[in-house]
């Protein structure tokens, strides 16, 4: 079986060219003026400001717009940008937006000499110093998928290290970090990508997660399963075997073993974006099936519904929106919005749609 069409035309959304370049603001001394990529600050910048974004960030940039959000816009007189302060990090939450709020994608609206304008312009009105280089161990997702394996740090108090973890960097500045003895999902994050410390040799290196975390597994969710053999109602690991940069995507191909370690089936996972109004909303999908078993997706707890579309929704304690289609019951589809909203269920049924 493969994964309905739909998923790669979703997938195509994340097609913008990124010109994500990390670093860490904690370590990386602030760039003499000389060595820095000129300002671009054209005589226009300001009233491109005023006409897209002022409405949000307020005129004068202090947050304050007219707009009515969730969530405050971010002042751009403190300068601190929690989304990467390079220039091209800067440059990038204009182009493809900041998942999961208010700040929307300007990629497909203002031409790239609009986007470098008004980026250096917001720029400008924070204090000197704001903006730094990117150090020389950051590693940098420039305008595709990146995948990294290694130790990444413990991710919340009571975490343990993740000594095998698969890292997927995207364009947009998303990042997922998966473990590979589970592929299980721990962590989302926002910004730049990672940094790669050296160690000396003790173990390889240590990697450094610089971006914002959006979003991290609960407690009852790392134990999850999400494949049984449907004979026996055994939880079937999902081991790594692979993974797959494919134009935009990102695929992990994983095989699915029983308690006592042997493969009964394999699968993939699929890791893309939904585009929602101007908005990416990362998404994965994850297909599995039996070989002379037959292996069924585990139930998930969390508020059932049948959407407008009578796609049947899970919403999880996690805050995942999980979504399986019937006519392919042994895959399940997380979207990573809090609530399955009229605007997310016209996005995903548009991209069903395209598959005929
Ligand atoms: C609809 C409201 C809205 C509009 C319009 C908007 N923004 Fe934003 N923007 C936000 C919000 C909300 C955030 C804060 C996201 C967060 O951290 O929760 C944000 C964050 C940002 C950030 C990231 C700051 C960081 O912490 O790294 C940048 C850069 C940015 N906006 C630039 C712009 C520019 C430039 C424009 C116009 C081209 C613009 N925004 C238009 C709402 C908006």
């Amino acid at each position: 079986m493969t994964l309905p069409r739909l998923l790669l035309a979703a997938g195509a959304a994340s097609a913008l060219v990124a010109l994500a370049q990390p670093n860490d603001p904690g370590l990386a001394a602030p760039t003499p003026a000389e060595n820095r990529a000129p300002l671009t600050l054209g005589l226009d910048a300001k009233a491109l400001y005023m006409t897209h974004c002022a409405s949000c960030h307020g005129e004068s940039g202090d947050g304050k717009g007219n707009e009515e959000l969730e969530r405050p816009a971010r002042s751009f007189l403190l300068g601190g940008y929690s989304y990467g302060n390079t220039q091209k990090a800067v440059r990038r939450s204009v182009i493809h937006g900041i998942p999961g709020t208010p700040m929307p994608a300007f990629g497909a609206t203002l031409g790239s000499d609009e986007i470098n304008a008004v980026a250096d312009y917001v720029i400008s009105l924070g204090p000197p110093g704001t903006i730094v280089q990117p150090g020389e161990s950051v590693l940098v997702v420039e305008d595709r998928p990146l995948v990294v394996k290694g130790m990444m740090p413990a991710y919340e108090q009571g975490a343990f290290r993740e000594p095998r973890s698969l890292v997927v960097g995207f364009p947009n500045g998303t990042t997922f970090q998966f473990r590979t003895e589970d592929s299980r999902l721990l962590t989302v994050r926002q910004g730049e990508f990672l940094d790669r410390r050296d160690w000396g040799g003790r173990g390889g290196s240590e990697l450094q997660p610089l971006g914002t975390l959006t979003w991290k597994a609960g407690r009852e969710s790392r134990n999850f399963t999400e494949f049984v053999d449907a004979e026996s109602g055994e939880g079937l690991r999902r081991k790594v075997k692979r993974t797959e940069v494919k134009g935009d995507d990102v695929w992990i191909h994983f095989d699915l073993l029983n308690e006592r370690g042997a493969r009964v089936g394999g699968g993939q996972e699929f890791v893309s974006f939904l585009m929602v109004e101007g908005v990416p909303v990362p998404m994965r999908a994850i297909l599995g099936s039996g070989e002379g078993r037959t292996v069924k997706l585990r139930e998930l707890t969390g508020a059932q519904s049948r959407g407008r579309d009578s796609i049947a929704v899970t919403t999880t304690p996690d805050r995942l929106v999980a979504c399986v289609l019937d006519d392919a019951p042994n895959m399940r589809i997380y979207l990573h919005a809090p609530a399955y909203t009229p605007s997310l269920g016209l996005a995903f049924s548009a991209s069903l749609q395209k598959k005929d």
